[in-house]
């Protein structure tokens, strides 16, 4: 196969706060120029030949990256592709990747080994990999050195600029590297292709800085900068018009929303739910991530006094006990966490709760597994997310050098697995016989006379007796069949 040369654009200036404001619609209205010619293109060839280019995204790892999947599905539906069936059939591969864990990353890696043939056979299939994972230098290294048959490559940075970076692919048989290691300015006026209208995410902010020392996302994400309130509530409003009914507020520690904001406009995560409680024809409020450390008790009230709020709290513990937990860089110990689920039981009747638990972390003892269990019975989670540790090169808590053997870590995590999906399973089973507010999103997969949604604690809720009028709107399921990860009910009339 013929190497290509290796085109690398990494920009290093920063440009101040005032300017990149300013910046913003220019850079879309540079963009829209980029995504018309390829329209045409595209146009031109259906028009010549009967046929449509395709697309097939792929998309890794946490809610930010469904939502700049969203963005970049948007943006190639507006120069005239379509989806394709499957990623063998399509012109244009996407892989928007992960970087949080080692599994995710091998199964890109995998996937693109895979592809080598099917280009070798459809040499204009063009490859593009996009994402946290390209944040990291030692990737692109390995991407350019094993996987040359890769067209384009770019970061988190910059996603904004995915159609200039596309239209520069054509005709050229160089792999185009463009990746920032800034943090990049907050671009307005993206547009989404939103899986579900009736749902949306969006985001309030982007990166963090609490850098824990297992995590990769401080270095692939960049420092935290939060969006302007304004452009936020817009943002929610237009989506309301459209017919969205519930908001998902994204960031990767919403708790310290505002922090970056001038002063002008500086408001905190609680005062950006009231205002966003305020918006006409808009249902159910939700957000994801919090901080333990920063989660104010101003955030309570506003989740106890907004009745759009629904009452769902995902707070990661990560670990029990405090002395990992301080080894991870936390800022909290047991007795603080505890005390906050304590104070939002007490504000908010009927609160659900998820978390994120690591299993394995550097020095973990079975004791420190026994806090962790403690955590886990005390609070009672509706559902949890358990990861095994997984060492991430950048970080602290890679270089450490008590690492926990993986088939200790495998025990330690089915014994917390078990515990968790038993205390999953009896919170549902409290649910039989209640009567439960759904949004209906669809059909079921598997039947389609059975309708299903989500109740205002995140539980799944499948039920008979509805008909796909009521996708969209909000109805009362009476809970007949409790299942383990979801509840099965009757539709009350
Ligand atoms: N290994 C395993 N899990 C991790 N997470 C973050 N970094 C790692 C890692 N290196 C988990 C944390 C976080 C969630 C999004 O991913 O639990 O809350
Ligand atoms: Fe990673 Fe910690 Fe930031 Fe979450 S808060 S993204 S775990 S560094």
């Amino acid at each position: 196969m013929k190497y290509k040369k290796i085109v690398l654009l990494v920009r290093r200036s920063k440009v101040s706060k005032r300017k990149q404001i300013d910046l913003s619609i220019d850079k879309i209205e540079e963009q829209e120029k980029y995504i018309e010619a390829i329209h045409r293109m595209n146009e031109g060839l259906f028009n010549r030949t009967g046929y449509r280019k395709s697309y097939f995204c792929t998309t890794f790892g946490c809610q930010m990256n469904e939502h700049d999947s969203e963005m970049l599905i948007n943006m190639l539906e507006a120069m005239g592709y379509v989806q394709a069936l499957s990623e063998d059939q399509a012109d244009l591969v996407i892989y928007n990747t992960c970087a949080v864990r080692e599994n995710a990353e091998l199964k890109v890696y995998g996937n693109l080994g895979h592809l080598k043939s099917i280009k070798k056979k459809r040499p204009d299939m063009k490859i593009v990999v996009c994402g946290c994972m390209m944040q990291q230098p030692h990737v692109v290294e390995e991407i350019k050195k094993k996987y040359r048959h890769v067209d384009l490559i770019f970061g988190t940075h910059n996603l904004y600029k995915f159609p200039e970076l596309l239209e520069s692919t054509f005709n050229r048989d160089k792999i185009i590297v463009d990746v920032w290691d800034v943090d990049g300015e907050v671009v307005e006026g993206l547009k989404s292709n939103r899986k579900f209208e009736i749902k949306a995410f969006v985001n309030i902010m982007y990166g963090c800085n609490n850098f824990c020392t297992y995590c990769i996302v401080p270095y692939t994400r960049g420092r935290e900068r939060s969006r302007k309130p304004g452009d936020i509530i817009d943002e929610i409003r237009s989506l309301v018009k459209d017919g969205t009914k519930e908001v998902t507020l994204l960031g990767q520690n919403v708790n310290s929303y505002g922090k970056t904001l001038e002063d002008d406009q500086k408001i905190s995560f609680a005062q950006l739910l009231r205002e966003v409680n305020k918006i006409d024809g808009l249902e159910r409020i939700r957000f994801m991530t919090s901080h333990p450390k920063d989660i104010s008790d101003d955030v309570i009230y506003a989740m106890r006094d907004c009745d759009k709020v629904c009452e769902f709290l995902h707070l990661p513990f990560q670990a029990g006990s405090t002395s990992l937990l301080k080894k991870m860089n936390r800022h909290y110990t047991k007795e603080d966490y505890l005390k906050i689920i304590e104070k939002a039981k007490r504000e908010i009747p009927n609160l659900a709760f998820s978390t994120d638990i690591m299993i394995g972390f550097p020095g973990e003892t079975d004791q420190d597994v026994d806090d962790t269990i403690d955590i886990c019975e005390q609070v009672r989670y509706d559902s949890a997310f358990t990861f095994i540790y997984s060492k991430r090169r950048g970080t602290p808590a890679a270089k450490m050098l008590d690492q926990v053997p993986d088939d200790v870590k495998h025990q330690r995590f089915e014994r917390v697995l078990e515990v968790v999906n038993r205390i999953s399973g009896e919170k549902n089973a409290n649910y039989l016989g209640k009567t439960l507010e759904v949004l209906v999103e669809g059909a079921s997969k598997k039947n389609e006379a059975v309708l299903t949604g989500k109740s205002r604690h995140n539980k799944t809720v499948n039920f008979t007796s509805g008909d796909k009028s009521m996708i969209g709107k909000l109805v009362q399921v009476k809970i007949t069949d409790p299942k383990s990860f979801s509840l099965n009910g009757e539709l009350v009339k």
